[in-house]
C-alpha cells in the first residue's frame, strides 16, 4: 500500500488544478511567531511595498508553537488583513482563486480579505463552518508585522 502523506496530496492537486496556480508562496520572506509574543509589533512577515491594493499573498512561516503555518496577507482600499490559511473544517490549507480562498480538501471557500465563509464544505451554508482566524496586521517603517 502506498504511503502518501495528505500533504502530498495536497501539492499534487495544487500543482495540476490551474485555478490555484494563481496562489502565490512567499517562501523567501519565512516568518516565525515565536518572536510575536515579545516584539511590540509582532513578526515582520514582508515590506509594504510587495502587497499593492487588490493584492493577495500566502506567505509560509512557523507558528508559536514551532508548528509550519501559512498566513494570507490581502491589502484593499481599507488596510491590510492577515489570516491564518488553516481551513476551519479540518485544517487543510487554502489556495488562492482570484479573491477568494478556496480549501483544496472540501471546497469551502473564504473571503481572501476578511476570512468570511462564502460557503462550507462541499457546498455546505456559509454558517457550517467558523471563518478563518485572524492576525493582527500592523505597518511601520515600510514594513508589515503579524501578532
Ligand atoms: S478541510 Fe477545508 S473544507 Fe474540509
Amino acid at each position: 500500500m502506498l504511503n502518501i502523506s495528505r500533504r502530498r496530496i495536497l501539492q499534487s492537486a495544487i500543482a495540476i488544478t490551474p485555478g490555484f496556480l494563481l496562489a502565490k508562496m512567499n517562501t523567501a520572506q519565512a516568518f516565525s511567531l515565536k518572536d510575536a509574543a515579545t516584539a511590540s509589533l509582532g513578526s515582520l512577515v514582508d515590506k509594504s511595498s510587495a502587497i499593492k491594493v487588490g493584492k493577495t499573498l500566502i506567505y509560509s512561516g512557523q507558528s508559536a508553537s514551532g508548528q509550519q503555518i501559512e498566513v494570507v496577507i490581502t491589502r484593499t482600499k481599507k488596510g491590510l488583513f492577515a489570516l491564518n490559511g488553516a481551513c476551519t473544517h479540518q485544517g487543510c490549507g487554502v489556495a488562492l482563486q482570484g479573491t477568494q480562498l478556496v480549501c483544496p480538501c472540501h471546497r469551502s471557500v473564504f473571503k481572501a480579505d476578511t476570512g468570511a465563509v462564502v460557503n462550507g464544505p462541499n457546498g455546505a451554508p456559509a454558517n457550517s463552518i467558523a471563518p478563518l482566524v485572524k492576525f493582527k496586521v500592523t505597518e511601520s517603517k515600510g514594513n508589515i508585522y503579524i501578532k
